[in-house]
């Protein structure tokens, strides 16, 4: 198994790429399932959980052609072709590997008419039923039966006429990203129209309703808490480039900040980290846009910071455990709230192995910065966390040991060579 080393102390500077979007990714591949046509996405992440979603596809009967980009380069281009599915199932043994998985049931049911998914399980970072997907569903029109671990969902037959949804609306008691997400790739081929309220407002959402409209869809309120979906008879192809990570941006820039360091950010739109890139300024880190991206400088001691995560644009629960690392080396005590998942903390026990100060009472954690990090062996739990132990090990004196980064490949493409891009001493060895 794969760890990854790091010498830290010191000093990031230069310019760093930013890959596409993970969660637009894992949003936009089931999309191709809308229609019989190609769907090529470009600026697609070279991640565990892309290929992992790629087999899935392939299992459904749609194939994945992938065009050679040059080994220096980062991303890559897919084509995706449903042309005509095989089946409508999305199998245990896939889906508890990768929950994004659940992500095919709205548009098999946009499709088609009828899937058959497996329920994913708890997960890590928390219980994260699927219930909200499932009523929004219904809401629109899908009649569901559970079994044997799996949801069956079908669109009834109405007047003789099979294989479509009414349509109809639906308010989310709390906000989900992928319910959202969902519903809508399931409500732009009903017969009818659709109002989805409380929605997720999350940049990946605005990035698949972008996709689904270059695809033939209507909707309207994108990137509003009310989205409006007219149905149409039929999907057909496009060509879509996936949006710019904002969290693996959000996480480079927390590592110029915890190394005293200086990164420009290319390809990255800062309109879509608002609340990171203030936390940052708040943090005394100096925050600057330029042509390509966004440049981040470490501007003095790190000031501390109190923060609670929250739905988009609030502060992202996805940015909790980085900024975590950063904050260990804070003058002052922070304060952070995780309001998203119930057991999004795993990160703790490892930094304090590095030397953080960090108590943890219920949804609220006191990080009371430390003069320095020492490095050490530590363990990733899951993909933030294991972020947050390498932000650690960067900048601790001696060196650091992160085991099981197989988290890490879910989520951050290429990550050892981007960060010894900008001066850092970063390895990563086999342990056979
Ligand atoms: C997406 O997960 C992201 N994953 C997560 O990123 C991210 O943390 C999360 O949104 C919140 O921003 C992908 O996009 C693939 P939710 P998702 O549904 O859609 C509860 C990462 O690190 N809930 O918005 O699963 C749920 O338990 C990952 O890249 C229900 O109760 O998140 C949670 O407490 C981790 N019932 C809250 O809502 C439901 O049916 C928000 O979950 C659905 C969700």
């Amino acid at each position: 198994m794969d760890r990854i080393l790091i010498r830290g102390g010191h000093r990031l500077a230069g310019r760093l790429p930013i890959s596409g979007a993970k969660n637009a990714a894992l949003t936009l591949m089931p999309a191709a399932l809308l229609t019989d046509e190609p769907l090529t996405l470009r600026n697609l992440p070279r991640l565990a959980d892309v290929d992992g979603f790629g087999h899935l596809l392939n299992q459904l009967g749609a194939s994945t052609a992938v065009e050679g980009t040059r080994p220096d380069e980062f991303g890559r281009v897919m084509t995706i072709r449903a042309g005509r599915l095989t089946s409508t199932e999305a199998p245990y043994d896939i889906v508890r590997k990768m929950r994004a998985s659940i992500l095919v049931l709205g548009p098999l049911i946009g499709r088609g008419g009828e899937a058959r998914v497996s329920l994913p399980g708890g997960c890590a970072i928390g219980n994260r039923p699927i219930d909200l997907h499932l009523k929004a569903l219904e809401a629109i029109g899908a009649e569901l039966e559970m079994a044997a671990g799996y949801v069956r969902a079908t669109a009834p037959t109405i007047n003789g006429q099979g294989g479509r949804l009414s349509g109809g609306r639906y308010r989310f008691p709390v906000v989900s990203v992928g319910a959202t997400e969902n519903v809508l790739m399931a409500a732009v081929t009903a017969r009818g129209g659709s109002c989805i309220e409380n929605a997720a407002r999350e940049p990946e959402i605005v990035d698949l309703c972008r996709c689904l409209i270059a695809m033939g869809a209507k909707i309207d309120g994108i990137g509003t808490d009310t989205i409006e979906v007219e149905g149409t008879d039929r999907l057909h192809g496009a060509t879509y480039s996936v949006m710019p990570d904002r969290i693996e941006a959000g996480s480079y820039a927390c590592a110029a900040a915890i190394t005293g360091g200086e990164l420009e950010l290319t390809g990255v739109s800062v309109d879509d980290m608002g609340a990171t890139l203030s936390a940052l300024e708040e943090a005394g880190v100096r925050v600057e846009p330029t042509r390509e991206g966004v440049r981040v400088t470490a501007d003095g001691p790190l000031r501390p910071l109190t923060l609670s995560t929250a739905p988009y644009p609030g502060f992202a629960t996805d940015m909790q455990a980085q900024f975590m690392a950063m904050l260990t080396l804070a003058q002052g005590a922070s304060v952070l709230t995780e309001t998203i998942f119930e057991n999004r903390y795993m990160h703790v026990p490892e930094l304090a192995r590095m030397g953080a100060d960090i108590t943890v009472s219920g949804r609220t954690a006191v990080v009371r910065g430390v003069a320095g990090l020492t490095g050490a062996p530590v363990m990733a739990t899951d993909l933030r966390a294991s972020m947050s132990l390498i932000l650690a090990g960067l900048a601790a004196t001696g060196e650091t040991s992160v085991a099981r980064v197989y988290h890490l490949d879910r989520g951050y493409e290429r990550l050892e060579e981007k960060l010894s891009g900008v001066g850092a001493d970063i390895e990563r060895v086999s342990d056979g």
